[in-house]
């Protein structure tokens, strides 16, 4: 699978590393410090006392050097030859000895290599001097920021009095500039603006503005376009539900609105992914068990068309949240049918807790409860076959705002939602029955 790298060059104190942070956080993707590969070879030097900076020495002493990655969560710690080197990489003394050593031919490969071998493994973003014009020159989508030299040097100045290092801008200026001279000025992948890179000065910007900026350019590439066939696929579906049945849909308008995010629905039918795909068109990916998935055929085939993000009955996979994530980033509506089974009698069972945790860990703003009604009717759980010329109303409910994710996730604020997204499906299906069904 092709895999999804994201490219911010510039120089020190740009602003590229909290960006990248951010955007990773944001998109549910890795994160890729460049420079603390650098760092984590100075690191490890500078804590083992080796003074030589000599090529042919670094050269066979990389050789059988090994640099590892631990991710915790976006984030991750830095194991240089099994020494922990994450504590050591914001020193100065050791970014000095990185923009040193960066200079040299081996060292460079090293880096890049490793680099390269570990965003086989998933989507970045990395950030650093030379990753879009060099090390992943044919990465998505590529950014090159920079700032005035004063105003890095504001901001790296603050940031080390934040973490209590005793500095003034006088010094911070002078370091920057040094660096400055040492990264671009080096005969070895200098840094350099790639031509296909958008350029941001961040001089007069928030770190939130800029982030936006990149948000937006971000989704223009990210945003998938579904195949033809699926598009096609939805307008049959239309079709069909409009020449066999009396299909209705009230509130059409909060889900053409709601164009990417979390949908639930309850489940009675077959029908209902069908219906829910007419609604919210090609690009709909689908929450599903993957037991269900598995041991049923018809269900496997239809479901071949569409993206599905499968759980396990048991435990959520180890990427499941972040799949999630960027499946509502990517512009994707994304739905789950929180009953986690099709109703055998057609009532709204319990819910399970899963589309809490998936809303409390996406700290989703929105999500959006459609009920579908006359369905169980057409095409009950156990029969073969559906009926014909009855009708379908599909209600389309008002957003529900959530709010309150920063008071944790405990399992009294789980429950709690769990049971108010249930209560705004129960109100659809009370509207309905009272005012569609005895119509039918
Ligand atoms: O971004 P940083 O300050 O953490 O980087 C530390 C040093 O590593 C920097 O002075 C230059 C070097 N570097 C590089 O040469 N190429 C990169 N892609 C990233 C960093």
């Amino acid at each position: 699978m092709a895999h999804f790298i994201i490219t911010i060059d510039g120089p020190s104190a740009s602003g590229k590393s909290t960006l990248a942070k951010k955007i990773a956080q944001r998109l549910g993707i890795n994160y890729l410090d460049s420079g603390a590969f650098y760092r984590s070879i100075a690191a490890f030097l500078v804590e083992k006392g080796v003074a030589s900076e000599d090529e042919t020495f670094l050269s066979s002493f990389l050789q059988s050097a090994k640099l590892k990655l631990v991710y915790e969560g976006s984030f991750a710690r830095y194991y240089f030859n099994d020494l922990e080197v994450t504590p050591f990489l914001r020193k100065e003394l050791v970014a000095m000895k990185a923009s040193f050593i960066a200079k040299q031919k081996s060292v460079r490969n090293f880096v890049n290599n490793n680099l390269q071998e570990i965003s086989n493994k998933g989507d970045f973003i990395a950030d650093g001097r030379d990753l879009g014009s060099k090390v992943f020159p044919l990465a998505d989508v590529k950014f090159f920021l920079t700032a005035t030299l004063e105003s890095r040097a504001k901001r790296r100045e603050l940031e080390q009095k934040t973490m209590g290092i005793d500095t003034s801008f006088e010094k911070v200026l002078e370091q920057l500039r040094l660096r400055d001279e040492q990264d671009s000025k080096r005969k070895i992948d200098p840094l350099v603006r790639p031509d296909d890179a958008f350029f941001i000065d961040t001089t007069s910007y928030t770190t939130d503005e800029v982030c936006e900026e990149m948000f937006i350019e971000i989704k223009k590439k990210f945003s998938v376009q579904p195949s033809l066939f699926r598009t096609w696929i939805c307008v049959f579906l239309k079709s069909f539900f409009s020449l066999f049945y009396g299909f209705k849909v009230m509130g059409e308008e909060f889900s053409r609105k709601f164009l990417s995010g979390l949908v639930y629905a309850n489940h009675t039918s077959f029908y209902d992914a069908l219906i829910l795909l007419t609604l919210l068109g090609p690009k709909t990916v689908f929450v599903a068990s993957e037991r269900v998935v598995r041991k049923n055929f018809f269900i496997r085939i239809v479901t071949s068309f569409f993206p599905l993000i499968l759980v396990d009955d048991q435990n959520m996979p180890k990427d499941f949240f972040r799949l999630c994530i960027k499946t509502i980033h990517k512009g994707c509506p994304l739905v789950i049918f929180p009953e986690g089974m099709r109703s055998l009698d057609g009532t709204i069972l319990p819910f399970k807790v899963g589309i809490t945790s998936i809303i409390l860990h996406c700290k989703l703003k929105e999500v959006l409860p459609i009920y579908i009604g006359g369905v169980y009717s057409i095409w009950p759980k156990g029969k073969w076959f559906p009926s014909f010329f009855k009708k379908i109303t599909v209600l389309v409910s008002k957003p529900l705002h959530i709010s309150g994710h920063e008071k944790g996730e405990g399992k009294e604020a789980r429950v709690k939602l769990t049971n108010q997204l249930r209560e705004r499906l129960k109100n659809l299906e009370k509207h309905f029955k009272e005012t569609y069904e005895c119509r039918i």
